[in-house]
């Protein structure tokens, strides 16, 4: 019997075993797995391409084609409107009857009744297999009965691990698009190591990938994420997927981010925002309104700045707390803010505003649990450090963009239309911006409009 180790945290494989993977440097991640798998290859990749394959595959493989040729027979890839909008936008505008989706995020935030609410926002005109190595067939239908699916949906439930059982229900069900919860459970009969482990989440994605383009399939994974090594996450399988979605939220909080971090029909870095409460997922069609905390008269240390995820601009609220430090070494605590960035951003705030921040803590936080990574958000953050610094509310109703060079210079930002429209329509009316841009808001916004090149004009200003 063949073996090779594989790590179950980057998936190198290694003749022999080793305490630490000399790739990722993770200790005791090596798992034996054996290569060649037991039992028949029924199933296998080839046989699975000769079984489901659909005229239009048959005719395209195993020739090199011109790509005027081909532009000119094609018709637009066919797409299904799921009905729930954040979730087609997410999409890049619908499913696309072929894909394979790879829906990633931590248990319990929400993945299942978001696949069962997207089964039942296109069950009436689509064939959808569902199936669950998690949860029993009984315990799924109760759940969709309290999501309120109707009766007349051509929905299929079904409670298997295997890999091979799932291809024989996709023979029996047919289904346009099947769902597989989650990745971590089912396992082939053909492989020799456990559900979960790197060869065998490989294994299924590689076959699963195949029916979906066979067959014209859409393949929905679910994949937790966990920090165990011994579970192989959906990083193992996010190259092989046409889409990657990430679901996240706040424990806590009862909203949920719908991520795309990768698509190969749209675009990435598109966002949803969806909100659970007790019957299910709902959409948050205005995402600003959640991420501003609501007050009739200014406070100091907040300051709004507008953010630009995928195709959609949202208002962020940034707060900083700047507070004495009894330490040697004050502490810099950030949330939803990029720790590094943070420091850097202080310490231009001491150079070029003539704060001192050495003896203080500052403590920095993004409402609604958002992360922000943009240039852009510069200013705001550092209008909020020098907000609570100074004890001075900033204007009532003010949106602060730029980004900020370490020499102090306030700097372009991308996207400034989609961003000031967005703030605009909430009511922003005073517009903090680098100067090189003012020409460029729209003179309809009806907005009082500040440009600043360089940080000591902002400490002018708002003193
Ligand atoms: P679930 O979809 O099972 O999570 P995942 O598949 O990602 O592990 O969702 C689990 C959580 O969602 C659970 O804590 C209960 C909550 N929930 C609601 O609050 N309302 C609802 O209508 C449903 C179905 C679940
Ligand atoms: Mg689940």
């Amino acid at each position: 019997m063949k073996t090779h180790f594989v790590c179950q945290n980057c998936g190198t494989n290694s003749t022999k075993w080793m305490g630490k993977c000399p790739s990722c440097e993770t200790w005791n991640s090596l798992v034996e797995e054996r290569l060649d798998g037991g039992g028949d290859q029924k199933d296998s990749i080839s046989s699975i391409r000769q079984e489901f394959r659909t005229d239009t595959v048959s005719t395209l493989q195993h020739k090199a084609h011109r790509l005027g040729d081909l532009n000119a027979g094609s018709k637009p890839k066919a797409r299904i409107q799921i009905g729930i909008s954040e979730l087609d936008r997410v999409l890049g505008g619908g499913l696309v009857s072929d894909s394979f989706v790879l829906l990633g995020g931590d248990p319990g935030i929400g993945k299942s009744t978001l696949l069962l609410q997207m089964a039942n926002a296109v069950g009436d005109r689509h064939r959808v297999l569902y199936v669950s190595g998690e949860e029993s067939v009984d315990q799924i239908r109760m759940r969709a009965t309290r999501l309120g699916v109707t009766p007349d949906s051509q929905i299929f439930l079904a409670g298997e691990t295997e890999l091979e059982a799932v291809f024989h229900l996709v023979r029996e069900v047919k289904p346009e698009i099947l769902v597989l919860d989650s990745l971590q459970t089912f396992s082939s009969s053909q492989i020799d190591s456990p559900p979960g482990s790197v060869s065998q989440v490989r294994e299924i994605a590689s076959r699963l990938m195949t029916l979906a383009k066979s067959a014209g399939i859409s393949v929905w994974l679910v994949g937790h994420v966990t920090k165990e090594g011994s579970i192989a996450g959906p990083k193992v399988v996010e190259h092989l997927v046409d889409t990657v979605l990430y679901f996240e939220g706040d424990e806590g909080m009862s909203f949920r981010l719908l991520r795309s971090v990768k698509n190969r029909f749209g675009s990435s870095r598109e966002l949803s925002v969806f909100e659970m409460d007790g019957e299910g997922l709902k959409e948050v069609k205005n995402p600003s309104s959640l991420f501003l905390s609501e007050r009739p008269t200014p406070l100091s240390g907040t300051a709004v700045t507008a953010i630009v995820e995928g195709s959609r601009p949202i208002l962020v609220e940034l707060q900083a707390l700047v507070a004495p430090s009894p330490l040697a070494m004050p502490r810099r605590t950030s949330v939803g803010l990029d720790h590094n960035r943070l420091s850097i951003l202080a310490a231009i705030s001491e150079r070029h505003l003539g704060i001192s921040l050495s003896q203080r803590d500052l403590f920095f936080y993004v409402v609604g649990g958002l992360k922000i990574s943009e240039p852009a958000c510069d200013l705001g953050a550092i209008a909020a450090i020098w907000s609570s610094f100074k004890d001075i509310p900033l204007p009532k109703s003010s949106l602060f963009l730029g980004e900020v060079g370490l020499t102090g210079e306030v700097r372009k930002v991308s996207q400034m239309e989609m961003r000031i429209e967005e703030a605009a329509k909430l009511g922003y009316k005073k517009l903090i911006v680098p100067k090189t841009m003012t020409d460029r808001i729209p003179k309809s916004l009806e907005c009082e409009v500040i440009g600043v090149s360089h940080l000591n004009e902002f400490a002018k200003r708002f003193s």
